[in-house]
């Protein structure tokens, strides 16, 4: 199985920015762990980052016809790019979205991701375990019609 992990926004800055939300491991480190993993579980992995809401988009484009399911982080877009929620409709590849904190847990207005509903799921609050819970929810789920 091939798959692609897309964050999103400022999560290139974790192990710097807001420590107690996000803990100290850098995003180079968490990144490490998370190849580590996908490599256990035999699973063909590529991650790629971007700050840009149509760099996110054009990866979701660039992965059809190339991975067999998508791992996205949308960062602060989750709460409200439809754009990236059309992009997820359009490809029609399995999407598991990923928060690193339990953003039910926190300010109002991240309680509600607008990409989620695009998804097959939504894994949030286990911080870097949950790309991994994520790679497990690819493997161990059927193909759905999105
Ligand atoms: C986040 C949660 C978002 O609300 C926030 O804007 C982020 C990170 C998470 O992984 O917990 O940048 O997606």
């Amino acid at each position: 199985m091939k798959l692609l992990i897309i964050n999103g926004p400022n999560l290139n800055l974790l192990g710097v920015r807001e420590k107690s939300v996000y803990g100290t491991m850098s995003y180079t480190t968490m990144c490490e762990y998370i190849l580590n993993e996908a490599k256990k579980l035999d699973v063909e992995l590529e991650i790629v980052q971007s700050n840009t809401e149509g760099e996110i988009i054009n990866f979701l484009h660039a992965a059809m016809d190339k991975f067999d399911g998508v791992i996205i982080n949308p960062g602060a877009y989750t709460h409200y790019s439809y754009a990236i929620h059309d992009a997820i409709k359009g490809i029609s590849i399995k999407t598991v979205e990923v928060h690193l904190s339990n953003i039910q847990a926190r300010e109002e207005f991240r309680s509600k991701s607008v990409t989620a509903p695009a998804c097959l799921g939504q894994i949030s609050g286990f911080g870097h375990y949950g790309y991994v819970m994520a790679i497990m929810a690819h493997l161990n789920t059927v193909d759905k019609d999105i």
